[in-house]
């Protein structure tokens, strides 16, 4: 059966690091509050010259690399991301351009934090129709650049990176994506979104005076349907599979907040030991965030030829999905 097998990781965060103990002296806040409700520590911040584009082709070549196969070898680029470097040209253009991938078709993917389940469950389809053979996804965002610092409900939470993954066409064998899941509900939309900017509210001084341009979030009001849904897209692939909880080696779940992480694998009956958890050192990445945990956790051979990762996310939109990976 023809798979989409994921052949190459690399992941690509920016150096400076911002703690908790910093941030309190930005906003009301401590790092009890941070650590006890959210289970961060720190996160990485972008420098200044850095873009979600140069990060995500850093991360690009880092899995090509990995994966043993050139630019030109590359057929489609896709990038998930909320913060593009601009609105158009698309981040993935401007990435096909800074790796030298002459021969693919690029786009950008606006999922929010479900981004990189909506890039592979895409490049599965494309990649199943026979359509393309080698298909580079990337996850990326530097949230720092739409993050109110003045706002303690939201500033706390977000971090900058890249994740990036070759998935490539595998002829034989049983090796690959076994399922995805993607699902959205609209009505819900409002409550985590960047407002300013688009044709709704072309930017102004008034969308600027009235901080249009950053994310605005309902945090308590996310918290249920992001552990609701998680836990049903992971089901839902599990029993169209014919597999249980049990079968998992490895999950690698959105880094949105420990207390959301813990409440899935407790629903879902997964140990803690057998869920990737790295969100006290880079909080909330978005669409980077399952790549980059799926990068680290490969780099540090949790990951074996045969196991089975089930990786979950949840986002803006509000957008839900998973993906089933035998290794
Ligand atoms: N420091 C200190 N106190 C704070 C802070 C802070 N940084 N932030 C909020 N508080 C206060 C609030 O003002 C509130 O005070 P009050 O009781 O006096 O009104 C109190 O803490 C409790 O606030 P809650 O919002 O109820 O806190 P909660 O336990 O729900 O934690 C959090 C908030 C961390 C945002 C949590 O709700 C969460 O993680 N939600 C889900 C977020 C998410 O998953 N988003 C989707 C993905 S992100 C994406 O797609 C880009």
């Amino acid at each position: 059966m023809r798979r989409a097998q994921i052949v190459g990781t690399g992941s690509a965060v920016p150096g400076k690091v911002l703690t908790n103990f910093q941030l309190e002296k930005i906003v009301d806040t401590s790092d009890e509050w941070i650590r006890v409700r959210t289970g961060i520590r720190r996160r990485h911040i972008a420098e200044e010259g850095t873009t979600s584009a140069t990060l995500a082709a850093d991360a690009a070549r880092k899995a090509m690399d990995d994966a043993g196969i050139t630019p030109q070898e590359v057929d489609l680029i896709l990038v998930a991301t909320v913060t593009p470097d601009m609105a158009f040209p698309s981040t993935a253009c401007l990435v096909q351009e800074m790796i030298g991938a002459i021969n693919a078709s690029a786009m950008d993917m606006s999922v929010g934090c479900s981004g990189f389940i909506y890039g592979l469950a895409t490049a599965d389809s494309f990649i199943f129709s026979s359509k393309y053979e080698n298909i580079l996804v990337i996850g990326v965002e530097i949230l720092s650049r739409i993050t109110d610092w003045t706002d303690r409900n939201t500033c706390v939470l977000f971090g900058d990176g890249a994740g990036a993954v070759v998935v490539r066409a595998n002829n034989n064998g049983n090796k690959g994506i076994i399922s995805t899941y993607t699902k959205s509900d609209g009505s819900l939309g409002k409550l985590l979104m960047l407002p300013g900017g688009g044709s709704k509210h072309p930017t102004s001084y008034q969308t600027v005076a009235q901080k249009m341009h950053y994310i605005k979030m309902q945090g308590h009001d996310l918290f249920k349907p992001a552990i609701l849904s998680m836990v049903e897209a992971t089901s839902y692939i599990l029993e169209k599979s014919g597999l249980t909880s049990r079968d998992i080696d490895l999950l690698i779940p959105h880094q949105a907040n420990i207390r959301i992480v813990e409440a899935v694998a407790k629903k879902l009956r997964v140990p803690m030991e057998k869920v990737y958890v790295n969100l006290d050192e880079y909080g909330n990445t978005s669409a980077a965030s399952i790549p980059i945990a799926l990068d680290e956790a490969r780099r540090k051979g949790l990951i074996k030829t045969g196991d089975l990762v089930m990786m979950v996310a949840f986002g803006a939109g509000l957008t839900w999905g998973s993906v089933l990976v035998r290794f």
